[in-house]
């Protein structure tokens, strides 16, 4: 779809999203003719500095986080040539720097304006307040908003309440990336285009579901956010609920942005509370101690952060659904920094055979669907086969194999990319509404009570390892195991 010219401003803009993720991204897109030569990307920080200083600190910054990536410095210089800089702090209302920013995006006020808050949740009333108060809300201007969307429900509450004082609820974007990831958007096709698993998307047929995000990179980088944050806060709120949500929703009428976010919802409302007389039978903390990444000795968390914390590094929790489709079935999610590798996957793990033709003795191998979400990206079915050749009727597990890299040679496009242009074309399918933040806060907010008034410990697990031996034993109790892979 041809987009008209837009101004985008980044508050935030000499942040680490902003240099990793939204420059490259908007680049990438400019790239492929998607940002028309009369839009404006204003960057806007506290940081002195002026245009140039700001293109060049967006190229480095680029050739750091893309190193394989190659830009001729021409090609750069005509994207670049959008770039503007802007130098304000944000929070405080009026001066010099906003009456730079309103002559940059002068002349303007018929394109799409787009506001993007890169900056701590906590600033973004102040900041919405301000950039009215500055007389820079043009008709219909959007405004994005990073999570988390605060720090419990309390806060969420606030912050949408100041922030839609100054914007209309269809005009605000809360980004969850992992929404605009390729494979994320394949669980809707996956499961709604192919009659075939509808059928048994359920607790009837299925035994349980796990969803891992496992990440090799540890917390350090961030650790004055992610102190405060911790796994839960940071990962599960958001990415694992989304992704909960989209493998356990009724099937949408269409895929317009409220049918999906209402079917979504009703997932999050259905999810049984966790108390504190549940709390150590249904979560697990852990945090990462010294260990091994990228077969290098890796320090600890808390030696990265330099202080003792208890901040849990990892989480793993059993939810239940409680409604007709999922009703007795669990659901695990699991989330840690420095674990083995990174991965993110969805198993969908089918029950047993009702009646075993062949029983060696050995437990048999359930039927699986391994949804690999990144990287290495792909769908595999693994299914009980016969070993070909003589030995009688040995059994083995064999995948069927969807793999992203074999069937499509494409570029997958950054989230960000079509996050980015998805606000600009007002596509509000791919962002969180109000009400379904404010319910993932509340099923959060009811694990975080129950883990204070629980002193619930974060369990030691040494860095490049699954997580604490707890998480097994979660699982363990159930009868179960983490699929770890075959
Ligand atoms: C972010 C979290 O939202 O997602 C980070 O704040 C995490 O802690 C990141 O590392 C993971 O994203 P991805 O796209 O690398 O899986």
């Amino acid at each position: 779809i041809p987009v008209t010219a837009f101004d985008l401003v980044v508050f935030g803009a000499a942040g680490d999203l902003s240099l990793r993720k939204l420059i490259p991204a908007l680049f990438h897109r400019w790239r492929d003719n998607q940002i028309p030569a009369e839009s404006k990307i204003v960057g806007v920080s506290r940081t002195a500095m002026d245009d140039d200083a700001f293109r060049k600190l967006a190229i480095e910054s680029f050739r750091k986080f893309h190193p394989d990536e190659i830009i001729d410095d021409s090609e750069w210089a005509a994207f670049a040539s959008q770039l503007y800089y802007a130098e304000l702090d944000a929070v405080k209302e009026g001066g010099e720097g906003w009456a730079r920013l309103k002559d940059l995006l002068s002349g303007g006020e018929d394109k799409q304006r787009v506001f993007y808050l890169a900056l701590a949740p906590g600033l973004y009333g102040a900041v919405s307040a301000n950039i009215d108060a500055a007389g820079l809300k043009s008709p219909g201007a959007r405004i994005v908003l990073e999570k988390p969307i605060g720090t419990d429900l309390q806060s969420a509450h606030a912050i949408n309440e100041a922030v839609g004082a100054v914007f209309e609820e269809e005009s605000i974007f809360r980004i969850d990336h992992y929404l605009g990831k390729e494979t994320v958007q394949n669980l809707i096709v996956l499961r709604f285009m192919n009659s075939l698993f509808e059928p048994v998307w359920n607790a009837n047929a299925i035994d349980h579901i796990e969803i891992t995000v496992a990440e090799s990179i540890g917390a350090g980088g961030r650790a004055s956010y992610y102190d405060k944050a911790g796994a839960l806060r940071d990962m599960v709120q958001n990415h694992l609920l989304q992704l909960l949500c989209l493998v356990a929703m009724e099937p949408p009428l269409d895929l317009s942005p409220d049918t999906l976010r209402d079917e979504k919802i009703k997932v999050l409302r259905a999810l049984r509370p966790i108390t504190k007389d549940n709390a150590r039978q249904t979560t697990v903390r852990g945090q990462y101690g010294k260990g091994a990444a990228d077969s290098e000795v890796a320090p600890g968390y808390a030696e990265e952060l330099g202080a003792e914390s208890t901040t849990e590094t990892f989480v793993a929790i059993k939810a239940n659904i409680d409604n007709w489709r999922w009703k007795g079935m669990p659901i695990y999610l699991r989330t840690g920094k420095r674990m083995k590798d990174r991965r993110s996957e969805i198993i969908i793990q089918f029950k047993e055979v009702a009646h075993a033709l062949i029983n060696d003795g050995g437990p048999l191998p359930p039927t699986r669907m391994v949804i690999r979400l990144q990287p290495d990206e792909g769908v595999r079915l693994l299914l009980v086969t016969k070993d070909p050749g003589p030995g009688g009727m040995r059994l083995r597990y064999v995948p069927l194999n969807l793999s992203y890299a074999d069937a499509f040679k494409a570029r997958y496009p950054d989230a960000y990319e079509r996050l980015l242009m998805a606000v600009v074309r007002g596509d509000l399918a791919l962002f969180m509404r109000r009400d379904e933040v404010e319910a993932a806060w509340r099923w959060v907010d009811g694990i975080l009570e129950a883990w204070e008034a629980d002193g619930t410990p974060a369990y030691a697990y040494a860095a490049g390892t699954e997580g604490p031996a707890q998480a097994a034993m979660m699982l363990d109790r159930d009868g179960r195991e983490w699929f770890e892979g075959v």
